[in-house]
């Protein structure tokens, strides 16, 4: 080996740690930093475009595991079959007769196109799934309607502000006794 060599080899080696070692503290200080502004984005964006307008409310996880309240059924031109359910603490008020109903409580009104059975004539069925209505309990939150949230989904997104106005109205005006809830609970 000449001595220029050896010279070069050892003014290169440190070099090299040196460099990796400021890749490795770049490394570690974006990208954690990154994956954070990713994930905050991400669950922004979900809370903006899964929540009702107006309310906020989003669809509840779980809800097609809760107890029925009580079936429904409307009349053309909607034709549509209907479950209530609630999640425990709706489930309990209920069965003890509670009213209002506690901060908490959240019933979800899940609807289908009726249709006849292929199986058997007289038999109705569910069809397709058209929406998911959702009432959502905070005597605070929502001291301005009675004291519920509302939210109308359609393929798990909310419907436009325009059909959230409409909700309270109609509650309100046909069952504000019994703590604006229509459902009873099916003997
Ligand atoms: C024109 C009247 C009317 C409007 C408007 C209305 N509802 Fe209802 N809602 C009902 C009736 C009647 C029931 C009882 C169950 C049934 O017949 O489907 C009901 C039931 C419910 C239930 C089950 C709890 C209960 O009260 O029985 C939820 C949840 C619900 N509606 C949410 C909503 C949401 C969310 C909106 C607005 C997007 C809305 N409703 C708008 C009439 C209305």
């Amino acid at each position: 080996m000449t001595s220029t060599e050896t010279e070069e080899k050892r003014s290169s080696f440190p070099t090299v740690i040196v460099l990796a070692a400021i890749v490795i503290v770049v490394l570690l200080t974006c990208v954690p930093y990154l994956v954070t502004v990713a994930l905050a984005e991400e669950a922004a964006e979900r809370a903006t475009t899964d929540a009702s307008p107006i309310f906020g409310v989003t669809l509840p996880p779980g809800y097609k595991q809760w107890e029925l309240i009580a079936p429904a059924e409307e009349a053309a031109p909607l034709d549509e079959l209907r479950a209530v359910v609630g999640n425990q603490t709706a489930i309990d008020a209920y069965q003890a007769g509670k009213l209002p109903f506690p901060d908490g409580t959240i019933l979800v009104k899940r609807a289908w196109k009726r249709k006849q059975s292929s199986d058997f004539a007289s038999a109705t069925v569910p069809g397709a799934a058209t929406t998911v209505q959702v009432m959502v309990k905070d005597s605070q939150k929502y001291a301005a309607t009675g004291g519920w949230g509302f939210g109308r989904f359609i393929n798990g997104k909310p419907v436009d502000e325009a059909q959230h106005r409409t909700c309270f109205a109609c509650h309100e005006a046909r069952v504000k006794n019994r703590d604006y809830v229509f459902t009873r609970l099916a003997p």
